[in-house]
């Protein structure tokens, strides 16, 4: 009988238990979705066989591809038809080559040299907001104050938004984030974005600067709709996933004392840390990695047909025992780097070396500064979004 799908987690410290069992069971396991059935891809070796992008397709428009919202009846074509007009520029839904025209225009806007050297921005950006949460007192609440508030800082930095219009993006932006609370408010807040992006774009098309706008539209391969949305794209894919990560790297890096003395004894283990946070945490999970077959073929000894769609389970890969000794256990120095919670392949994350660099910053400068750091309230009570698309915290009271 299929695996009835989706499941959830139970606690912030794990994947869904399920998960174990069904790695237990095949690399591959077909699965009930309301609208379908799909195979769910359990292991390591096999997520970074699908994922590298042989003989499969990513875009939605694909025969086959799986329906993400999982409700019953397939999208409208009027659904489909403004999904297509949001679609422009979003190539993490488009298939090589198309894909790869907007992939090699913005390779090196991510490079680690690049990233290295925003990083003094990135520090100046994270002392602002500590100093900020330091003046008002002995209390905070991470997701909002912190984690949230950086990689918002940092896209503002990186496309050039003036400082007089951060809090307006600032504030549409945790909007969009919290969309399962409010959907209606997601919308509007998202329509708003695009409006304001869009007036950003023809600002930047009058006077381009010395900028990753800039620079995009000096090499004239994009049209206006083109960079909006691969501007647009950028927000949402390296705001809310860099934003949950913060505040679980400080709830698992203080339930592990001894691991967090060692990394403020020895800073230079800190990129290592952020591999492991991002692996045991693997807050991206299936819904980033919806796939479908465009052709017969074998995948981990099972016969996968053209159009049947599949669901890469990123969290059990990362928590696959023939790759990752004592998964469960949280290990800074294991060295995780082969996990896939960037992905793997064509899609591969694209904004990885800002997202390391951001973690690793965020992470090392407040647990300097704050000595004292303690959550104020027990493992159990913190509110987490089992829900959610992305996983991550809802709040996390601090104090010290
Ligand atoms: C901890 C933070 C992050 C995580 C866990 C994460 C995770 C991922 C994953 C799993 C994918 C692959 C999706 C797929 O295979 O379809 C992806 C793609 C992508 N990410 Fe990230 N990401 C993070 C931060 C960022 C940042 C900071 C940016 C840029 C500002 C960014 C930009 C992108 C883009 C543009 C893609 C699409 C790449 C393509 O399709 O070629 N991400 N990310």
């Amino acid at each position: 009988m299929a695996q009835h799908f989706p499941v959830q987690r139970t606690c912030p410290f794990a994947p869904p238990p399920e998960y174990a069992r069904l790695r237990e069971q095949a690399p591959l396991v077909r699965a009930a979705l309301p609208g379908g059935e799909v195979w769910l891809v359990t292991r390591h070796a096999e997520a970074q066989r699908v994922l590298s992008g042989e003989g499969i397709s990513t875009n939605p428009a694909t025969p086959g591809h799986p329906n993400t919202l999982l409700t019953p009846e397939p999208p409208t074509p009027e659904q489909t038809a403004a999904l297509q007009e949001s679609a422009v520029g979003h190539f993490i839904d488009l298939d090589p080559p198309e894909h790869t025209r907007f992939r090699k225009l913005l390779i090196p806007e991510f490079t680690v040299r690049r990233v290295k050297e925003l990083r003094p921005s990135i520090q100046r950006l994270v002392d602002e907001l500590i100093d900020e949460m330091l003046a008002k007192g002995r209390e905070a609440e991470l997701v909002e104050d912190f984690g949230l508030a950086l990689p918002s800082l940092v896209i503002c930095r990186l496309l050039g938004v003036p400082y007089a219009e951060r809090e307006f993006f600032q504030s549409r932006t945790r909007t969009i984030v919290s969309a399962t609370e409010d959907p209606a408010a997601a919308y509007t807040a998202m329509t708003e974005i695009r409006t304001f992006l869009d007036d950003l774009v023809t600002a930047a098309e009058r006077d381009p600067q010395d900028d990753l706008l800039g620079r995009l539209i000096d090499g004239g391969q994009l049209t206006h709709r083109e960079l909006v949305g691969v501007i647009f794209l950028l927000l949402v894919a390296g705001h809310e996933t860099t934003a949950n990560m913060i505040p679980l790297g400080v709830l698992t890096l203080l339930r592990h004392p001894a691991q967090l003395a060692a990394l403020r004894a020895d800073p230079a283990g800190w990129p290592m840390a952020v591999e492991e946070l991002l692996r045991y945490h693997s807050i991206v999970d299936w819904v980033a990695f919806d796939r479908v077959s465009v052709r017969d073929q074998e995948i981990g000894g099972q016969e996968v047909r053209e159009g049947e769609g599949i669901f890469v389970l990123g969290a059990s890969a990362n928590w696959d025992e023939r790759v990752f000794e004592r998964p469960d256990e949280f290990d800074v120095a294991r060295g995780a780097r082969h996990h896939v919670a960037f992905g793997y392949g064509v899609h591969q994350c694209l904004g990885q070396n800002l997202a390391r660099a951001e973690l690793e910053i965020a992470l090392r400068t407040l647990f300097e500064r704050v000595p004292d750091l303690r959550v104020t309230v027990a493992d159990e009570d913190v509110p987490a979004k089992y829900e959610g698309v992305i996983f991550g915290l809802k709040a996390l009271p601090v104090a010290w």
